[in-house]
């Protein structure tokens, strides 16, 4: 295993710490979830260096207002917004279609946490079918574009608690188990490490590379179904004070650095957290990086099970 990518960056950096000095005109990019918390930043970095940023949301009202806002503050007009349902195949299907010419970053950032079970008109889990099969939809029905960018970049927004579950292959779906939110979240975020490991090994001879993240711990819309003294207690169990929650502009940094940082080029397959590529975790730590999530035979069977169920 080649050397664990270490930047000059840290928590406290922010989009405009990790930007500087990246040019990305000319260069075409989607942002899920692009209209609510760090999605935002995220695609305002991304503009603000010269990026055409397509904002990919299921509310296109405020999708509309967010792009005003992000050509207001970066001058940069070529901002748009585009509907996508993931938890919709044919939303994703039509958004794939509408998509004309190269796609250079995908940034698959949309995501909910620790619903109340939820599932699709397939059965599928909520959590699952949005935060992965959506996005394992969406890319693959872009692959085409992205191997036309030529050294394409796809960034998978994960979670430190990918900690909290493997995907267990056996009940995905929490058919036969007990649901619980937070495993269920966690098997999601898991499955969207898993996601990059084997989409930069199926798609290197495209250039195309693709790396995960936990972008820290961020007040966004995200904790919806988590009252504030299930997050306390959370938190204090992780061991951190409770407070040092990260501003979204920190909170995007490391998907603006994996998705653009020249100390990425050519790597994929990797998980990063706070600006650098994540440690392996050790056990009973709330940091670092599960060995499962980075599994190269877990990732090639989600994979294979991802196409079946979409299939399906
Ligand atoms: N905030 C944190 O502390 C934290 C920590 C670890 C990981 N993350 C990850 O970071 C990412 C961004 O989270 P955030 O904190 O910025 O949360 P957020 O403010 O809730 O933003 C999530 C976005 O995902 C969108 N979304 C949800 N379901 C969707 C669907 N079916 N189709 C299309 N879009 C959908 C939401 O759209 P609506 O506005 O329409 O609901 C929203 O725009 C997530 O993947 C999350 O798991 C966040």
């Amino acid at each position: 295993m080649s050397s664990p990518i270490s930047t000059p960056f840290s928590a406290e950096s922010t989009t405009a710490d990790v930007i500087a000095g990246v040019d990305l005109t000319g260069r075409r990019t989607i942002v899920t979830g692009g209209a609510s918390g760090i999605g935002v930043e995220t695609a305002r970095a991304l503009a603000s260096a010269g990026a055409e940023v397509t904002l990919a949301v299921r509310n296109t009202a405020a999708g509309d207002e967010t792009a005003e806002d992000i050509i207001a503050t970066t001058g940069n007009k070529q901002v748009y917004v585009a509907p996508l349902d993931l938890a919709d195949r044919t939303s994703i299907a039509a958004f794939v279609a509408a998509w004309d010419g190269p796609l250079h970053i995908l940034i698959n950032n949309a995501g909910i946490m620790a619903s109340p079970l939820m599932r699709t008109p397939e059965r599928w889990e909520m959590q699952f079918a949005t935060n992965h099969l959506g996005h394992f939809g969406l890319a693959t029905g872009l692959h085409r574009a992205l191997a036309a960018a030529g050294g394409a970049r796809i960034v998978s927004v994960s979670s430190s608690a990918h900690l909290r579950s493997p995907v267990v292959f056996e009940d995905i779906h929490f058919l036969e188990r007990d649901y619980e939110p937070w495993a269920a979240y966690g098997q999601s975020k898991t499955a969207n490490v898993l996601f990059a490991v084997e989409a930069s090994k199926r798609w290197a001879a495209d250039g195309i590379t693709a790396n995960a993240l936990h972008p820290g711990g961020i007040r966004t819309n995200l904790q919806r179904y988590v009252s504030d003294q299930e997050l306390d207690r959370m938190r204090r169990a992780a061991g951190s004070s409770g407070v040092n929650w990260k501003t979204p502009e920190q909170g995007a940094a490391t998907s603006v650095l994996v998705a653009t940082s020249p100390l990425l080029d050519g790597v994929g397959g990797r998980y990063f957290e706070d600006c650098n590529e994540a440690a392996p975790n050790q056990p009973g730590t709330p940091r670092g990086v599960a060995p499962y999530a980075l599994d190269p035979v877990a990732a090639q069977r989600l994979w294979d099970v991802s196409v079946e169920t979409l299939a399906a």
